[in-house]
């Protein structure tokens, strides 16, 4: 299951790709339309070093922040729950530690906003709300007190991290390419702080849990 290198460098390469494709596709899109509205000095205008706040792609960038605002506020209640179903000490521990880490996530988001003149606004994002429905599904089926339900707990909370990952990888680089610069340095300290979460729990799974779950 959880391995280090799967969990930190290639996701963050890949969240520095899709952040890059992205853009490219969005641009060809963007053009296109472009050419069919005449609206090509807005086109243009959305390279510049500041972005035009009114482009396609800062709408998309925009949606995009919305859509991660919503997945942290939807974690903050999720991680009580599973704190609650797991039961190795330093598992809770870490569930406890991530929820902490979530709720500063939300704070910062709302910092993202505020650097850019906007109200924090939230949008469903269904990949959270279905990741935390896979987590209920693994409380559902496993036993209480188990060293399996914990190794599904790790596993879950792994899948949400790497989804964070990828989205502030995205962010992050989007937000670089604009040269919103305050919004780019807070979105790449919570970039950082998944990235050590998901080590956190994959050091957890293979030093004990994985093997206490094996033995049950
Ligand atoms: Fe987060
Ligand atoms: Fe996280």
């Amino acid at each position: 299951m959880a391995t280090r290198t799967q969990s930190t460098s290639r996701t963050g390469n890949q969240s520095r790709t899709t952040g890059r494709s992205a853009a490219g596709s969005k641009s060809t899109s963007a053009s296109r339309t472009a050419s069919k509205t005449s609206n090509s000095s807005r086109s243009m205008s959305s390279r510049g070093k500041n972005g035009d706040m009114n482009s396609r792609f800062h709408q998309l960038f925009m949606d995009q922040l919305k859509d991660i605002y919503w997945a942290e506020k939807h974690l903050l209640k999720a991680l009580g729950k599973m704190q609650k179903a797991a039961t190795s000490e330093e598992l809770v521990d870490a569930i406890a530690h991530h929820q902490d880490q979530t709720r500063e996530h939300v704070n910062r988001l709302e910092r993202v906003f505020e650097s850019l003149g906007q109200t924090p606004k939230a949008k469903k994002c269904p990949a959270m709300e279905g990741l935390i429905a896979e987590g209920q599904d693994v409380m559902d089926d496993t036993e209480e007190h188990s060293a399996v339900r914990d190794a599904g707990l790790i596993i879950c909370s792994q899948k949400i991290e790497h989804y964070e990952i990828a989205t502030y990888g995205s962010l992050r680089t989007l937000a670089e390419k604009m040269g919103h610069e305050d919004a780019a340095r807070l979105l790449d300290q919570t970039l950082s702080e998944e990235k050590e979460t998901d080590v956190v729990l994959t050091q957890l799974a293979e030093s004990s849990i994985n093997e206490e779950a094996a033995a049950e």
